[in-house]
């Protein structure tokens, strides 16, 4: 054995989403995100592309994020679809955090491996990131939706007209108990074909 499996089976099993409004006020310090980041480029990726882009939102980028997703919450939103909820999650979740990443893609310029292999790896990315988080003790959200992932998105993130916003990505320490999750039971998700 290489490395503890009960260790890893811990942190998999124990990694949990817990969303902006359930984070305390304790910041999450540079070295902290800089190990989430350094593990989440060490997911597999499809001929070396290695499509992942990170902008990290800290301090006052936060802000900028947060009037951006605001604008473009009412941009999106025909006024008989609007939600004040959903108005304010935009506005206030990069706000309840000191920290948020978005997920950003680039396409190989030789276009050789195909798009949703290279969203494969940035989802590989997260979950990289999401596992080290779980053992900082940091809970995190993966957080998606059509504000998230446009165009407008990503050319705030200055991507480039190939590149692809895959969403934002809260992590913070938890003012809540740590949640508990639920699978369903191994038996009724695998087949094993013997013969
Ligand atoms: C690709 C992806 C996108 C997600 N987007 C959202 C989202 O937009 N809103 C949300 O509430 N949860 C989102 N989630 C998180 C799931 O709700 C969460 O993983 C699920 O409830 C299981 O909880 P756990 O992560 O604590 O095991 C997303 C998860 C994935 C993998």
């Amino acid at each position: 054995m290489r490395h503890s499996v009960s260790d890893i089976t811990a942190i998999i099993r124990d990694r949990r989403t817990i969303q902006p409004k359930d984070y305390s006020q304790r910041e999450v310090q540079r070295d902290v995100i800089d190990t989430v980041l350094g593990n989440a480029i060490w997911a597999p990726t499809h001929g070396m592309t290695q499509p992942w882009r990170f902008t990290v939102f800290t301090g006052k980028g936060r802000e900028k994020l947060s009037a951006f997703l605001g604008s473009e919450y009412m941009r999106h939103t025909p006024p008989e679809k609007f939600m004040q909820r959903k108005y304010d999650n935009h506005v206030q979740r990069p706000l309840q955090g000191s920290v948020v990443v978005a997920l950003g893609m680039a396409r190989d310029p030789k276009g050789k491996i195909p798009l949703h292999e290279e969203q494969y790896a940035v989802a590989c990315a997260v979950q990289n990131m999401h596992l080290t988080c779980a053992a900082y003790g940091l809970g995190a959200f993966w957080s998606t939706g059509a504000v998230l992932t446009g165009e407008a998105m990503r050319d705030f993130l200055e991507l480039g007209p190939d590149g692809h916003c895959l969403g934002l990505f809260y992590m913070g320490y938890p003012a809540v108990e740590w949640p508990k999750g639920y699978r369903k039971p191994l038996p009724d998700l695998v087949r094993y074909l013997g013969e």
